[in-house]
């Protein structure tokens, strides 16, 4: 057996009058229509409710329960959540890969026909898409995610090692982990959650999946398409709960053979601290995957086109309301080019509209929840007050309906200062112009070591230029800083197939999702030499 050619999956524009955006809103007028959803954990298949009941709510008009969820938040219940799990596993992981692939190719395709509309009015609702952001997100990059795995899954498969000596043969055996993986999933990407859970489960795992308070319809919604796509019972277990209490319980077992998850560096480092005082306890190293924080760049050169830059730069900052891990959130500016390119900054951001997620209109919607929205306001109050912090554009806020936070541009003289330098997760970019006039090898190498001695992260980055030795240049002094490095484009948007994502440092342990990389990860491959 071999798969069909993968390819990404196309693309809608939901332009007035068409079809998919009549669906899409009806999707839309579905989920507001029936009412807060009750959604259970579900466990071997079988919805269990705790009585524990939190509620998720429409960003952009908090009076909007989504959901009500039941939280996992008795112990007995994740162990057998994990016990659960094992049990399936014993015959999943030994079926042959091409049942796997094919219950993994059937959601992909489920997930692009039947349920596209419903998975992605609900990551609109519940997690404040826009309908493009939704389509991007729940509807093609997860798709990619579960076909290309599969791809890369058939890939890692067919490679055997090519030498056999006389009288014997060798082979490799992908072995899944030995154990349980726990997959612990973020808000921002319904898609992302398709491949915590996906790329372990494709190569014979089995995994507890905790997915975000913020994203749990959407999520509940994905679980049901791999069930109706004939993954077994207890393959992946939905398990809503506390964080915390979850990872120091999981984390404890013996059996704990893989954590997969995307988050904040906070938590992720906390929990790789908690694994390494267990780490005696494990039958095995357990492999360590994450993706976390970031403080993305776009640095531009007095030879980039200005209006073009302008526009990436906007997009890269406020699409999603710059809750995309790889969103732009500094920027650093030649003098020679900042007043055409601010002209240019301005009327772009002077064409963004902020208003509720389901209207087909707004370019930026309410940002996640109340604690976003605190952290993020104190950001921009901050800029408001520090001496060397102008807001040009934006600074505004309004909680009174939804989290609506106006997009952001702050100009500061002071590389390091706060908003610089940190991580926000959201709508707030600010810019350093830095002085191009003494040369313009000096002054580009300057700008490049800014970007070198800020921060920690090294996620994704951007530059501008048409001059090739500006180019040459940056891409080779710049290589620790960004996984991700694009040339003439916006630092976010990474394609499945196209672009693997992640980035090292503080930003995570870079095995890329999106490619055979992160498949490796969860295997472990045993040689095997027969000599006849
Ligand atoms: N993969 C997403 C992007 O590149 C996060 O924007």
């Amino acid at each position: 057996v071999k798969l069909p050619a993968i390819r990404n999956e196309p693309m809608y524009s939901y332009a007035p009058g068409s079809v998919e955006r009549r669906k899409l809103a009806e999707a839309i007028k579905e989920i507001r229509d029936h009412g807060p959803y009750e959604v259970p954990v579900v466990i071997d298949g079988k919805p269990v409710k705790t009585g524990q009941l939190e509620e998720q709510r429409n960003p952009s008009d908090h009076q909007h329960v989504v959901c009500r969820y039941h939280n996992a938040t008795d112990p007995a219940l994740v162990t057998q959540a994990v016990e659960g799990a094992l049990r399936a596993k014993e015959s999943w992981e030994t079926l042959p890969l091409y049942d796997r692939l094919a219950v993994m190719m059937r959601a992909a395709d489920l997930l692009a026909t039947k349920y596209r509309y419903k998975l992605m009015a609900a990551t609109m609702l519940g997690q404040g898409k826009n309908v493009w952001q939704a389509e991007i997100d729940a509807a093609a990059e997860a798709v990619d995610f579960l076909r290309f795995n599969c791809k890369f899954a058939e890939e890692i498969y067919a490679h055997q090692p090519p030498e056999n000596s006389a009288g014997s043969w060798n082979h490799v055996e992908y072995r899944p982990l030995e154990g349980f993986v726990f997959a612990v999933s973020p808000f921002n990407f319904t898609a992302i959650a398709a491949n915590l859970c996906g790329a372990p489960a494709v190569m014979g795992n089995v995994v507890v999946w905790k997915p975000s308070p913020s994203a749990i319809l959407s999520n509940y919604f994905m679980y049901q398409v791999f069930e109706e796509a004939g993954l077994p019972a207890g393959v992946i277990q939905f398990v809503p709960g506390p964080a915390a209490e979850m990872a120091q319980q999981l984390f404890a077992r013996p059996d704990f053979a893989g954590l997969h998850f995307t988050g904040s560096t906070v938590v992720f480092k906390g929990m790789w601290k908690t694994i390494a005082q267990h780490i005696d306890t494990y039958h095995a190293y357990p492999r360590i995957v994450g993706e976390t924080g970031g403080k993305n760049f776009h640095l531009i050169h007095s030879t980039a086109p200005v209006r073009s830059t302008a526009i990436q730069t906007i997009r890269a900052a406020f699409e999603y309301q710059g809750q995309k891990c790889s969103a732009c959130s500094r920027c650093y500016a030649p003098k020679s080019k900042w007043p055409e390119f601010k002209e240019h900054l301005l009327t772009e951001h002077g064409r963004i509209t902020v208003g509720p997620v389901d209207d087909f209109s707004h370019f930026m919607t309410a940002v996640i929840n109340r604690p976003s929205f605190d952290k993020i306001t104190k950001f921009i109050d901050h800029a408001r007050a520090a001496d060397d912090c102008e807001i040009i554009a934006g600074g505004t806020y309004d909680d009174s309906k939804g989290y609506f936070i106006q997009p952001t541009i702050i100009v500061t003289t002071n590389p390091q200062t706060k908003t610089m330098t940190d991580e926000i997760f959201g709508p707030v970019l600010t810019i350093l112009v830095y002085d191009d006039n003494d040369g313009a090898t000096e002054s580009w190498r300057k700008a490049i070591d800014l970007i070198n001695t800020t921060g920690t992260y090294g996620l994704t980055g951007a530059i501008f230029a048409t001059d090739r030795l500006a180019i040459v240049d940056a891409t080779s002094r710049l290589r620790h800083t960004a996984g991700n490095f694009y040339i003439n484009d916006k630092c976010t948007g990474a394609v499945v197939g196209q672009q693997s994502f992640g980035g090292a440092r503080n930003s995570g342990t870079n095995d890329k999702a999106g490619s055979a990389n992160l498949l490796y990860r969860f295997v472990s491959p045993r040689s095997v030499k027969e000599t006849f």
